[in-house]
């Protein structure tokens, strides 16, 4: 069996759009297509199709040869543009060949025991299967449809009045038989090829297009903040390890990773789980739990709780910062009392500021 993990052109959610490529994004600093690898590597699958965007570098650079997952890449150039989904399984044809395989979408995270569900698809006898997930309002993605027997029937994609409470997540298994459905589908409103489109073209001419169940999947809804939350589910599964300085005066609870050439002193209370990177100073400061902090970091005095730090970014305020999502080396500091007096903000493009 193999797997391909999707990775091509897709719009980082703003402000954070200083990233080349959503895939990029760093939850628990790591980037999102990291966590795909390691759970496609978890299902027991060696050979892995990345589909990037086509005349880009980007995921090449990040991912190399994909030799530190256990896994064999080979980079499938999404030729044409981003035309969806189904286009980017067409353009893997090649690869795939006659094999059964797995699709994982690179910009969702899963907290799922993959090998279970690979080995469900096999033993299925099914010519596709999809993870879905119960969520309140699934009309953001694919909804299936059902019968009164309980067998799907269709998939609309981003329904007006979804038939089901399921959204079809990021994850699916097919036989050889998809290859079929390509030149039969078009373009959806979107102007895409859709993978709803796919599975429906298969669940309409005979093909068994079955399904389970999954709890725990994370997939931004396009705002900003919902990469709070995939960082908290990130770090929930966080080892404690610290291969940092830290002075006797600081205490520390929880799940907390601290990593190389990173020095806490002074009055310092962290609380996991949390993870610092490399090449930090935190001092005289409270880190309070799910927080991811990337490298280079410096903070004085903060307080900082629930939030993603990225990298260089220099904060020296203790003011409280919560929920908060802070860009790559920005400067937060006390405001000077200065005439006239106010808050100063250089703020980029797309921000959202509560004062
Ligand atoms: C895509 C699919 C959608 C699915 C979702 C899961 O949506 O088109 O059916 O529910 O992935 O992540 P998109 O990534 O285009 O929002």
């Amino acid at each position: 069996m193999k797997a391909i993990i999707t990775a091509g052109k897709s719009s980082p959610p703003k402000p954070i759009n200083y990233i080349q490529n959503k895939h990029l994004i760093e939850l628990g600093n790591t980037p999102l297509i990291f966590h795909a690898l390691e759970q496609v590597a978890k299902s027991g699958i060696k050979d892995v199709g990345i589909i990037v965007e086509d005349g880009t570098q980007y995921i090449e650079k990040a991912v190399k040869n994909g030799g530190n997952f256990g896994l064999n890449i080979t980079y499938i150039h999404q030729k044409g543009g981003p035309l969806g989904l189904a286009h980017a399984v067409y353009c893997a044809r090649e690869f795939l060949g006659e094999e059964k395989f797995m699709v994982y979408l690179g910009d969702n995270i899963f907290d799922e025991d993959i090998l279970a569900m690979r080995i469900n698809f096999e033993n299925s006898g099914a010519n596709c299967l999809l993870a879905l997930a119960k969520i309140p309002k699934p009309e953001r993605f694919g909804v299936p449809e059902f019968d009164r027997q309980g067998k799907i029937i269709g998939i609309q994609e981003r329904p007006i009045k979804p038939k089901s409470p399921y959204a079809v997540s990021g994850i699916y298994f097919y036989d050889k038989n998809v290859h079929k459905a390509f030149p039969h589908i078009k373009p959806s409103f979107r102007g895409i090829y859709e993978i709803s489109d796919l599975h429906t073209w298969l669940a309409k001419n005979g093909y068994s297009v079955q399904y389970l169940e999954i709890k725990n999947w994370w997939k931004d809804r396009g705002h900003p903040l919902d990469l709070l939350e995939g960082n908290a589910m990130v770090l929930n599964k966080l080892k404690a390890n610290n291969l940092g300085n830290v002075e006797p005066s600081v205490s520390i609870r929880g799940a907390v990773n601290i990593g190389k050439n990173t020095k806490i002193g002074g009055r310092t209370v962290i609380r996991g789980p949390v993870i610092i990177g490399e090449h930090c100073l935190i001092k005289n400061s409270y880190i309070g739990p799910y927080t991811s902090i990337g490298n280079k970091v410096e903070i004085h005095n903060g307080h900082i709780d629930h939030s993603i730090i990225y990298s260089g970014t220099s904060i020296n305020t203790s003011k409280k910062i919560v929920d908060s999502l802070i860009g790559e080396n920005t400067t937060i500091s006390e405001a000077e009392h200065d005439t006239p007096a106010g808050n100063r903000l250089v703020v980029s493009e797309n921000s959202i500021i509560a004062l």
